[in-house]
């Protein structure tokens, strides 16, 4: 019986033993299977979607590699499964990750089967239609990603059942309607995103209840203010964006508390009053923007404690007081523009990294102000211009006799750019998610049509071009555009959408504005021609974005104005106003240059220009040499029309002067002997420009197919040749550091 039992017992545990293998072979890892029902559900949902691999999904979907790859940071597909239901043999879809894949369908109903799925991101397809409520019906989701797709309609109520949800990120879409009241309930919400959608109503006071929130981006949707008080529960936020509000206007909304922010936008919100001194207390701070609101009063002195801010911008509110010395100093990216602050008479153009254009209030002492920083850029002598050709963001080039201005400065952000009283330009703004984003582009492939569609200026909030002392009259303005930044060639990147509004002299012209849908496509031109009256001397034309279409692709940081070329012709008659004798420019040369010397002596004596004892100063030579030029070499200048300037300085001073103080002094003296008595400047600008506190500054005189005149030539050669010197040269104003920066001036 012994034996028997033994032999049983061997067997049964033989049997078993095998049994136990046969069940790891048949239920082992590579038996792991999706219910027969979840293999349906997919197909269904996945062929929905229109996603072309819809008809490969089987139960063994878990182990199938090939739903994994990246091919870029926005083409992505990744299926995760959990695999420990029924004693590890049963699988459920857990992650569902489709980004960037051009997939044209809908959200099907029959997602909200998928009852184990946690997170599902479907970033950067065409998906249209409205969010299905069904997907309120996952008890598990923690993560639902559909930004930067077509979808529309309301966002269902269902979707506040989602007790779990953490990230709900829906930017760059088309939904319509109010936030549901029943999202009052999502109290797991760290992540919530909803910018450039078309959502309405006020700001709900629900949001008060998402306590664990760390990020809020409301940019470019359609609601209203005021920020409701209640964001003061979200003690957590480390990242709050709301931009473009519309309503009635509000004080500061209370953020004290949040310690750890890092990114603060509230950009166009209506905002008046003062702003807090409680932000400087905020010491993980890199980003503070509270432009374009109607904040007064003067900058906190306790932002100077802000050790860690890369970026600063107060662009467009009402803030007075003097600039404090301690922004003056900075290093990091600071837009004080479009303020009403008193600045000093010393105070340049763009001084350290700061943006002060058109920052300073209109003060009795005006005229002692930088015309830079004064309100409409007013033109700091007599108007000329009658018309302008800007090539943004390229080269200098000639297109039917039109002389198109380069535009090449790359800096960015908020940079300040002028072009000898002629024109200007300034943008505002650091690119969301990628702060090393371009600021000009270049097409990849050749665009139709005149050149200046290959390139193109960009700015991430606001760009303005200004054509300065512009003869008073109606004009015809043309803006050109392509979309350049785009491309038919990747499946991802022709997904993007860029949407802008356009205004000239504060009048809104274009109101989203998207250049592709507009031309029919990428890599095509398109112009927009508006007849604009000009009443001072300045144009102003306005791009900026309101926080409408994608931002992320093909990279993040891809979304704002963009700009090819810019005309402007006049519609009236212009006095080219020739016709002075020779005799007459004769007098004017040598009245002028009379009068120099006489200002030159006179500065001498006063002290300037080097001291009286001072022998080696090398001003010394100049004063000698100016006697020498002013009436032999100038006539002989007239001005053979050759030359370069410094041929006129006296030979035997060698190489012992100062050539930027002597072609200073040489393009003032040339100035001084403008045909135009108009465009003479006046005594006490000559002061300044001698002192080197104003920038010598020659007109651009554009010669008429008629003029022939000599004299007219040699004005406009030399104008072209002071304006190189003088933006090269000068400390001040008109030499904008990029173009020292650079090198497009050598
Ligand atoms: C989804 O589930 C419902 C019932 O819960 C069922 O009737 C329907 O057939 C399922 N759909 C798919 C595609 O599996
Ligand atoms: C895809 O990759 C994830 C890890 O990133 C892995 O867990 C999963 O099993 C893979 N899925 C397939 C179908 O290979
Ligand atoms: C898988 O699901 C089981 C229960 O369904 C859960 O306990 C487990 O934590 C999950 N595993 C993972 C990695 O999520
Ligand atoms: C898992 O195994 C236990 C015992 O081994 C068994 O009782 C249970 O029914 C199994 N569950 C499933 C879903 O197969
Ligand atoms: C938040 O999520 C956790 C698990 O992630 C869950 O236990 C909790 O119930 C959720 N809160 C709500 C309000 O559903
Ligand atoms: C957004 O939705 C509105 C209303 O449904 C529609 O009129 C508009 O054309 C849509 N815009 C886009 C860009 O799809
Ligand atoms: C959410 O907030 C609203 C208004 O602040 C409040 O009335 C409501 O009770 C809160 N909801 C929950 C579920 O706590
Ligand atoms: C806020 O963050 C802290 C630290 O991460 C955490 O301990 C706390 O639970 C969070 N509070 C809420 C309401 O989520
Ligand atoms: C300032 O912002 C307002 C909107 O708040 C806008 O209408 C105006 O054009 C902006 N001005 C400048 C100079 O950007
Ligand atoms: C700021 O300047 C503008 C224009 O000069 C003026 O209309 C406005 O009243 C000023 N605001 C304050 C607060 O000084
Ligand atoms: C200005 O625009 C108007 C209307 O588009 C056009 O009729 C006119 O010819 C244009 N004038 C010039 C000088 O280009
Ligand atoms: C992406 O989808 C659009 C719309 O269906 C289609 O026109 C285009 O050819 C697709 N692009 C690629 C590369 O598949």
């Amino acid at each position: 019986m012994g034996f028997v039992c033994s032999v049983f017992k061997m067997v049964s545990v033989l049997f078993l033993g095998v049994l136990a293998l046969d069940c790891f072979t048949e239920f082992g890892s590579s038996a792991q299977l999706l219910p027969e029902s979840e293999v349906r559900t997919l197909r269904t949902v996945f062929s929905k979607m229109q996603h072309p691999n819809a008809g490969t999904v089987s139960r063994a979907l878990c182990s199938d590699s090939s739903w994994n790859f990246t091919i870029a940071t926005v083409v992505e597909s990744g299926i995760v499964c959990n695999c420990s239901d029924g004693n590890n043999t049963i699988c459920h879809v857990t992650q569902i990750l489709i980004k960037g894949h051009n997939l044209t369908g809908i959200l099907p109903p029959e997602l909200g089967n998928l009852t184990h799925l946690e997170v599902m991101s479907l970033l950067g397809n065409r998906l249209s239609g409205p969010i299905p409520g069904e997907i309120g019906d996952i008890p598990t989701l923690e993560g639902l990603v559909l930004e930067d797709n077509m979808l529309g309609g309301s966002l269902p109520s269902n979707l506040g059942n989602l007790g779990r949800l953490s990230r709900l990120l829906l930017s760059a879409n088309n939904f319509t309607g109010r936030i549901p009241e029943s999202f009052g309930n999502l109290k797991n919400l760290t992540d919530f995103r909803i910018d450039g959608s078309s959502l309405s109503g006020k700001i709900p006071d629900f949001i008060g209840n998402w306590t664990t929130l760390t990020r809020l981006d409301m940019q470019g949707t359609s609601m209203e203010g005021p920020i409701p008080s209640t964001i003061s529960e979200l003690k957590n936020l480390t990242n709050l964006r709301i931009t473009d509000l519309s309503g009635r206007s509000s004080a500061f909304p209370n953020l004290n508390g949040m310690k750890d922010m890092k990114e603060l936008v509230l950009r166009n919100c209506l905002l008046t009053g003062s702003i807090p001194s409680y932000i400087g207390e905020m010491t993980s701070l890199k980003t503070l923007d509270l432009s374009f609101n109607r904040l007064s009063g003067q900058i906190p002195q306790t932002l100077q404690g802000l050790k860690k801010i890369d970026y600063l911008f107060l662009t467009n509110n009402s803030l007075t007081g003097p600039v404090p010395g301690w922004v003056l100093g900075s290093d990091n990216n600071i837009d004080l523009s479009y303020n009403n602050f008193t600045s000093s008479s010393q105070t340049s153009c763009q001084q350290a990294r700061v943006n002060l254009v058109s920052s300073s209030s209109s003060s009795a002492d005006s005229n002692s102000v930088s015309w830079c920083l004064r309100k409409d850029l007013p033109c700091p002598r007599k108007p000329t211009h009658h018309s302008l050709f800007i090539n943004c963001g390229g080269e200098h080039m000639d297109i039917n006799g039109n002389e198109f201005e380069e535009d090449l400065s790359t800096i960015g952000p908020s940079n300040f750019f002028s072009s000898a009283n002629k024109w200007a330009y300034s943008s505002t703004g650091v690119y969301l998610g990628n702060d090393g984003a371009h600021y000009t582009a270049r097409a990849s492939s050749a665009v139709p049509g005149p050149a200046f569609y290959n390139s193109a200026r960009l700015a991430p909030q606001s760009l303005k071009y200004y054509g300065l002392c512009l003869l008073r009259g109606n004009y015809n303005v043309t803006l050109h555009f392509a979309e350049i930044m785009y491309s038919d060639k990747e499946t991802f990147e022709s997904l993007g959408r860029r949407l802008f509004d356009v205004s000239i002299q504060g009048k809104v012209v274009l109101e989203d504005f998207n250049i592709m849908e507009e031309a029919g496509g990428v890599g095509k031109g398109i112009f927009k021609e508006f007849n604009v009256d000009v009443n001072g001397s300045t144009l102003e034309i306005h791009l900026y974005w309101r926080g409408k279409g994608t931002t992320a692709i093909p990279d993040r940081g891809v979304y704002g104005p963009l700009i090819s070329a810019i005309t402007v012709t006049p519609n009236f008659k212009v006095d080219t106003g020739k016709g002075l004798s020779a005799g007459l420019i004769a007098g004017i040369v040598i009245g002028s240059c009379v009068i120099l010397i006489l200002l030159l002596i006179i500065l001498r004596l006063l002290g300037y220009l080097g001291g009286k004892h001072d022998e080696n100063s090398e001003l010394h030579g100049l004063e000698l040499q100016t006697g020498y030029f002013s009436l032999r070499q100038i006539k002989a200048y007239v001005q053979q029309e050759q030359g370069n300037l410094l041929e006129l300085v006296d030979p035997s001073l060698g190489s012992e002067y100062s050539k930027e103080e002597a072609l200073r002094l040489l393009n003032l003296a040339l100035v001084c002997t403008n045909p135009s008595p108009t465009l003479r400047p006046s005594m006490s600008s000559v002061v300044s420009m001698i002192e080197g506190k104003a920038p010598v500054q020659a007109p651009l005189i554009k010669r008429r197919d008629s003029d022939q005149d000599a004299r007219f030539k040699a004005f406009e050669m030399l104008s072209h040749d002071s304006q190189t010197n003088v933006s090269t040269f000068s400390h001040d104003s008109q030499a904008p550091r990029s173009t020292s920066m650079d090198g497009t001036l050598n």
